[in-house]
């Protein structure tokens, strides 16, 4: 069935709870998600290297939270023009706070605005990054994101989704399991997110007109990095003829 939006946008109270506010739970939170993969920053610094900004680029990020991957990005590379967005004003409002201390030539902008319509020009971007938020939505909402990323992106640029993967092995995808408390009941992206493993990020990003060029990994391998450019060849029924 169909997961129904909140009028926030958010598919349940909990998001809404967690990412209107400006504390720093989003932080402490993600901080414990990415511990068994050798820490936040250092995931963060992965991140940035598979995004592979390059001076003088522009740069957007749909969904950046507190901004935590964007900072990465701009300390590897400070002279890249970047605007990110998400819908929670908490999130917002935290990643503004923690840009006022980079030093970059161009400050960093953090809007409040939804990823699957940013209003922004078509084919303006040479990086679009898509970051640990589509196992959140449910899956129409998914492919809006992914179709609105596709968008923004030039035809030489790249877009970058980085998503729970679905663990290789037996012991990784217990531990994922546990670590990550799908089994929680009432846990609300447990659904979306085993939603997202079964769908496939790669099957979806094929769908939503991406075609894919790299694919990265976290050790162990519960998060991956899809890079891909605009231009998947889709037949009418929206199925991809090419094949990595
Ligand atoms: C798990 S957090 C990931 C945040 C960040 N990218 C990171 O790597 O830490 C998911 C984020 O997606 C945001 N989000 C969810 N739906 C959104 C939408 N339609 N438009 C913009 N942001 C959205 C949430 O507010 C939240 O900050």
């Amino acid at each position: 069935m169909p997961l129904a939006l909140r009028p926030s946008g958010y598919p349940s109270r909990i998001y809404e709870r967690l990412y209107g506010s400006a504390g720093p739970w989003y932080d402490l939170v993600v901080g414990w998600g990415m511990f068994p993969l050798g820490g936040d920053r250092r995931c963060r610094r992965d991140f940035a290297a598979w995004c592979d900004a390059r001076p003088g680029q522009q740069v957007v990020s749909l969904c950046c939270g507190t901004g935590n991957t964007e900072r990465a990005i701009l300390d590897r590379t400070p002279d890249v023009e970047l605007v990110a967005f998400d819908l929670g004003p908490g999130q917002i409002a935290r990643a503004r706070r923690k840009a006022e201390r980079l030093r970059t030539p161009v400050p960093p902008r953090f809007e409040v605005g939804d990823a699957a319509a940013t209003g922004l020009p078509a084919a303006g971007y040479d990086r679009v990054l898509v970051g640990l938020c589509l196992h959140e939505m449910p899956r129409d909402l998914r492919l809006r994101v992914l179709r609105e990323a596709a968008r923004l992106c030039r035809p030489s640029g790249k877009v970058i989704a980085i998503e729970h993967n679905r663990a290789s092995g037996r012991l990784a995808r217990a531990g994922q399991w546990l670590w990550w408390l799908y089994w929680l009941p009432g846990n609300p992206e447990a659904v979306t997110s085993l939603d997202l493993q079964r769908s496939g990020l790669d099957r979806e990003m094929e769908q939503a007109g991406l075609r894919l060029l790299e694919r990265h990994y976290t050790r162990p391998d519960w998060v991956q990095g899809l890079v891909a450019e605009p231009g998947g060849c889709l037949t009418p029924g929206n199925r991809v003829r090419y094949r990595l």
